[in-house]
């Protein structure tokens, strides 16, 4: 019997490197995919045979496709878990001060860098879609289980005003495995969020990490704690699940304020699937 092979993004540092290391101790093949090369080249030696660095930018297409396809070829054309777990904090400020905003040869206001979305929102979608189809390959070989975690925040079920955007990339990612997660485990696959508290690890500013009180740090052991009970329980999808110090707590999503919105959160699911059985033709787009 070959081992499960698991991809987790971001795994040269912090969580996804934690989430690597306990992966690689539970028996998996892991592929450490990670934009920086030194630190992603360490953790895999680190771990040993069973780990293969793959460097990767996951708001690429073209490199995370690369990435799916490497890594279950070399898994043995098997592939059973992906953590999309690469993130970073926002890259412009949305709030810039009147002096710093730059004007194009147009005279139009320049485009604010979003490449949080990118990397947060849109590489865990592309990441999904392609996991879905490694998965049904891996199948047809016999192997292959379908563990989709996504790494939201702490700031996609309430938010963080110095980051808007990496808020809304969060609050996106909730939505993307709250809509698919109870679709795709139909077909095998579970799809969840996690949503860490404070986490010391590289992404936050040093100065906030030696001010930050010590009793309001979550460890990575809480983490790892929350992908132990996805891997145990087949039936679990379409979860948020906010880490807070040893603490993990299955969200729900808000209470409806009416019959009518209860209505159309239960029952209204037959009417939308007839609308949506084709993508809706749209005209100019
Ligand atoms: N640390 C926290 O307190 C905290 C809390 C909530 C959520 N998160 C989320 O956890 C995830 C992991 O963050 P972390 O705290 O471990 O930070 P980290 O900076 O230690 O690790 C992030 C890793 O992602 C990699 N990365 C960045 N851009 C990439 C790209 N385009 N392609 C591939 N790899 C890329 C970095 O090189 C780094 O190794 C992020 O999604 C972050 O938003 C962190």
């Amino acid at each position: 019997m070959s081992k499960p092979v698991a991809i987790v993004t971001g795994a040269g540092s912090g969580i996804g490197e934690s989430v690597a290391t306990h992966l690689y101790s539970q028996g998996y093949k892991v592929i450490i995919a990670d934009l920086n090369l030194t630190s992603g080249q360490t953790v895999a030696s680190h771990l040993g045979p069973d780990a293969l660095f793959i460097q990767t930018d996951v708001s690429s297409y073209a490199s995370q496709a690369r990435l799916f396809k490497r890594a279950y070829e070399w898994g043995g054309n098997r592939l059973d878990f992906c953590h999309a777990n690469a993130g970073i904090d926002d890259r412009q400020n949305i709030f810039e001060p009147a002096e710093k905003e730059e004007l194009d040869e147009e005279g139009l206001l320049k485009k604010l860098n979003t490449k949080t979305m990118e990397v947060n929102l849109e590489a865990v979608i592309q990441g999904l879609w392609l996991f879905k189809y490694y998965v049904r390959r891996s199948r047809e070989g016999g192997g292959g289980k379908g563990w989709f975690v996504a790494t939201s925040s702490a700031a996609g079920l309430y938010h963080m005003s110095q980051c808007p955007q990496y808020t809304a990339s969060k609050y996106g990612v909730i939505g993307l495995c709250r809509a698919s997660g109870p679709v795709f485990v139909k077909e095998g696959i579970t799809v969840n969020a996690i949503c860490p508290a404070f986490i010391p690890t590289n992404l936050c500013p040093p100065e906030v990490a030696r001010c930050w009180p010590k009793e309001h740090i979550t460890p990575l052991s809480t983490v790892n704690k929350a992908i132990d009970k996805f891997l145990a329980d087949d039936t679990l999808t379409g979860q948020a699940v906010e880490l807070s110090q040893e603490n993990i707590y299955f969200r729900k999503q808000h209470d409806w304020p009416n019959e009518s919105q209860k209505w159309i959160g239960l029952e209204s699911d037959k009417i939308w699937d007839e609308g949506y059985k084709e993508p809706p033709k749209r005209e100019g787009y």
